[in-house]
């Protein structure tokens, strides 16, 4: 490869590898811990299914002498599982340790012997000091979904008691010299099959992910994963792209993620970055899809506003509107020329917007003749929620400026307007645009996932969440 080739990857390479996610989700001990509670429960119900398989065969007892004996029909009857641990193992995943397990059996025992006699009845097996210890690896499948696999499992049994229901008092040893190995191997070699199934059955859960999710009509926000799971000594890490799309075209903002970091301590189960870069691809968006405007009319301002969208009252401020268009009605056009710019500073979330106000008057044949054009540079100040599984906010205007494009009708005293365009931003399009964004949009989510103890903060560059999660079935 020619150095000019070199050259080309080196400048590649670091471009594609270091996208930075617009969200991030950080999963703390505390969340581990709760995984762990819900991994035990599925772990416990698959090793009520281990099969034993029967056993039997012929053996010489004292002081019986030869004796044909089968344990047939065992059932699993409970798993204890009183002491687990998961420890998050960096670069890999976790480790599963569970201690002090036992599983108890119920089978019947049928023994022959002495040529003719029989005899049979039931026995209950109980084995103790079970030991599980399993690595899980998390990694980032082909969908940026998570996905976990056991890389290993080492699995032992301690020791069994067995009681016999009826039948003679050698039976134990026979138990003890013959059976009793064969039947703990038996166990303990399906245990960690079993345990390997009870991970990967997480992944259909993990694959619920919501790596594209939609928002409303125009947009759909996209949470796939943009690398494999970090795993750090005290949390695992996930960078998910956070970006919003409009529906089926995915055309990229001029604009990119800038890195973030979420604070290490946190008393929730998660922490939840999302981005100025989310909100500002959002923005960028609305724009494009030509949503961010609003034909305003007379009938949207509250009747008991002495101030009317007719050329009556403009008149009152810009005579020249009275007298060339007497005794009509008008109508704004509101909308952005840019895309609106998202800042989060600590406690401050603004939306700066710069937009043009076109004003008409409705000529009684319903053609609109222009009247002037403003330009409108707005600051609002954005209040953000969570409410269930998304994220919604409202907004209030902090200030407003205004100053004249195109005027059709003369010149006039911009200033003059700025009180009838303050209310018309607050009691129409302000409100209009709260009625949208109470809707929000989806959070990142896993199954039937739950949001408790949730609180948000507004930090440098970014919102964080913090909040436990409940799983209901
Ligand atoms: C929030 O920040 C904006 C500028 O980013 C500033 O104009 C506004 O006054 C701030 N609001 C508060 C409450 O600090
Ligand atoms: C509508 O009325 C205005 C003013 O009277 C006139 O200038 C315009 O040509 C009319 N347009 C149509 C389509 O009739």
């Amino acid at each position: 490869m020619s150095w000019i080739c070199w050259f080309v990857l080196a400048a590649v390479i670091p471009v594609t590898l270091g996208t930075n996610p617009g969200v991030k989700v950080k999963l703390t001990e505390k969340g581990l811990e709760y995984g762990r509670q819900l991994g035990i429960a599925l772990i416990q119900q698959k090793l009520k299914t281990i099969k034993v398989p029967d056993f039997s065969g012929t053996e010489k007892v004292s002081p019986i002498g030869k004796v044909q004996y089968s344990l047939s029909n065992m059932q699993i009857v409970d798993v204890g599982l009183p002491k687990s641990a998961v420890d998050l193992v960096p670069g890999t995943g976790v480790r599963l340790s569970i201690g002090s397990a036992s599983i108890s059996l119920h089978g019947n025992w049928r023994v022959k012997y002495l040529k003719i006699i029989k005899d049979s009845g039931s026995f209950d097996l109980n084995v103790n000091g079970l030991t599980i210890s399993a690595t899980i690896a998390i990694k980032s499948d082909e969908t940026g979904r998570p996905a976990v696999s056991t890389v290993n499992c080492a699995a032992t049994v301690g020791s069994a008691k067995i009681k016999f229901h009826g039948g003679a008092s050698w039976l134990y040893n026979l138990f003890t010299s013959f059976i009793d190995k064969a039947l703990r191997n038996a166990l303990q070699k399906q245990i960690c099959p079993l345990v390997t199934d009870a991970i990967s059955d997480l992944n259909p859960q993990l694959k619920t992910l919501n790596v594209l999710a939609q928002v409303d009509q125009y947009a759909e926000i996209e949470y796939s994963m943009v690398s494999s799971p970090t795993v750090s000594q005290s949390s695992i890490d996930l960078g998910l792209k956070g970006e919003f799309y409009n529906i089926g075209k995915h055309q990229e903002p001029p604009f990119s993620p800038t890195a973030f970091t979420l604070p290490p301590q946190t008393n929730n189960m998660l922490s939840l970055g999302m981005s100025a870069f989310t909100a500002n691809s959002a923005a960028f968006v609305y724009n494009k899809a030509g949503v961010l405007s609003l034909y305003i009319t007379d009938d949207m301002i509250p009747q008991s506003s002495p101030i009317r969208l007719n050329t009556k009252t403009f008149g009152a401020f810009i005579p020249q509107i009275a007298k060339l268009f007497p005794g009509l009605m008008m109508k704004l056009l509101v909308k952005t020329v840019t895309t609106p710019v998202v800042t989060f500073e600590p406690n401050n979330a603004t939306v700066q917007a710069t937009g043009t106000v076109t004003a008409y008057a409705i000529q009684p044949n319903a053609t609109l003749s222009p009247l002037f054009v403003l330009n409108l540079d707005t600051s609002v100040s954005a209040q953000v929620f969570v409410s269930e599984m998304r994220l919604a906010g409202a907004v209030t205007l902090n200030k407003m400026d205004l100053t004249l494009g195109t005027s059709y009708v003369g010149e006039f005293q911009v200033r003059s307007l700025d009180n009838i365009l303050q209310m018309v931003l607050k009691v129409v399009v302000i409100p209009k645009l709260n009625v949208q964004l109470a809707k929000g949009y989806p959070l990142p989510k896993i199954g039937k996932m739950k949001l408790v103890n949730t609180e948000l903060q507004v930090l440098k560059d970014y919102m964080l969440i913090g909040t436990d999660v409940q799983f209901t079935s």
